[in-house]
């Protein structure tokens, strides 16, 4: 740790791309996050990295490590929502040989083995309360005991957790602890969501259709603009890891060298999915007061979907009032499963 940097990781210019190329994007949003990467890599501040599922937050979390000083040290992650409780306790602490009926030998835990690096915590939201009262003790500490043992054990390793919910609401409803809400987001990271940086599917799909091409030994050239509309318009609720499910899919079994409408899923080709232009207006024209309630009514949905159809929150999102956002609900016939 107490090496120096290796000069390109030391540099302040050093864009993220360069040391963890594999995050594509450059949408606004995303670029914003790379910013925050950028500045944060090579510090040993806690990061909460809060996003919905299938958004890259393992992949953010691997960049921060990979990009830091940390980067020959290990990365350490620990799915806290798959593991039940019990287990889950000995697998961050590591126990003594005795210390439960199955202990038949000394174990270390992850926080021990992540010495000089970083353990990831994710899904971090799923933690019992007497867990998270041991994580916040030793975010404070850095020292801890195996189960069992009486050992002060100091290892040097920096947290990043990781969430799809929102850890404010689990701290509201009781369910998180404040303290250690306050403790894990010294800095938040909010990944966006796909369907809010839609200008970086194209620069995805790419990305996807060379990663599958190369491993399925496939010749794919690219997509046709129609199908390409689909993707634009889909909600994609499964984020960049449904896309990337979707182009697998496309590039196995399209029927030619490029993606059309007919290699979509079927879920894809729902009629509010399709685009009626493509960013363009077709010769004939078309109508305006149409294409515009098309739009509003689709940016009602998201809002809609974005804050768990409550519509108060939808209201706030939208910036219009909640007896507006009624009406035009009603107008256009959005209810929830439409
Ligand atoms: N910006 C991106 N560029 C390239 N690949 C991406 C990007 N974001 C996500 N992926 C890919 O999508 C998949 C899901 O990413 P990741 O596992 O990091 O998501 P996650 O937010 O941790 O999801 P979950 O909440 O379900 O654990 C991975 O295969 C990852 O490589
Ligand atoms: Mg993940």
């Amino acid at each position: 740790m107490d090496e120096p940097l290796p000069e390109e990781n030391n540099s302040k210019e050093t864009p993220i791309s360069s040391f963890y190329p594999c995050i594509i994007g450059q949408s606004q949003i995303l670029l914003d996050v790379f910013d925050i990467i950028e500045r944060v890599r090579n510090t040993n501040t806690t990061v909460l990295i809060q996003g919905e599922s299938g958004t890259g937050k393992e992949l953010i979390a691997q960049a921060l490590h990979y990009g830091s000083e940390r980067k020959n040290g290990p990365f350490v992650p620990v799915n806290c929502g798959a593991i039940p409780g019990e287990l889950l306790e000995s697998e961050l602490f590591g126990h003594e040989k005795g210390a439960f009926t199955h202990a038949i030998r000394t174990r270390l835990g992850r926080f021990e083995l992540a010495d000089g690096g970083t353990v990831f915590l994710d899904e971090v939201a799923e933690m019992s309360p007497m867990l998270q009262v041991k994580l916040l003790r030793v975010l404070q500490e850095k020292q801890f005991e195996r189960i069992g043992g009486t050992k002060t054990i100091v290892s040097d390793f920096r947290v990043i957790a990781a969430t799809n919910k929102e850890l404010e609401e689990e701290v509201a409803k009781g369910r998180f602890r404040e303290d250690l809400y306050y403790r894990l987001t010294v800095i938040p990271i909010k990944v966006p969501c796909l369907r809010d940086r839609v200008a970086d599917i194209p620069l995805l799909v790419d990305y996807f259709i060379e990663k599958f091409n190369r491993s399925k030994k496939k010749a794919i050239t690219g997509i046709s603009r129609e199908a390409m509309g689909y993707l634009f318009h889909y909600p994609w609720p499964g984020n960049v890891r449904e896309l990337e499910n979707v182009v697998e899919r496309m590039v196995l079994l399209s029927h030619g060298e490029c993606i059309d409408c007919d290699d979509l899923p079927s879920r894809l080709l729902k009629p509010e999915h399709r685009v009626e232009h493509s960013g363009e207006i077709p010769r004939q024209g078309f109508c305006l007061s149409e294409q515009v309630a098309e739009f509003e009514k689709r940016l009602i949905v998201q809002a809609m979907e974005q804050t768990g159809w409550v519509k108060n929150r939808a209201a706030k999102l939208l910036n219009v009032n909640r007896t507006t956002l009624l009406e035009k609900m009603k107008r256009y016939g959005i209810e929830k499963d439409n």
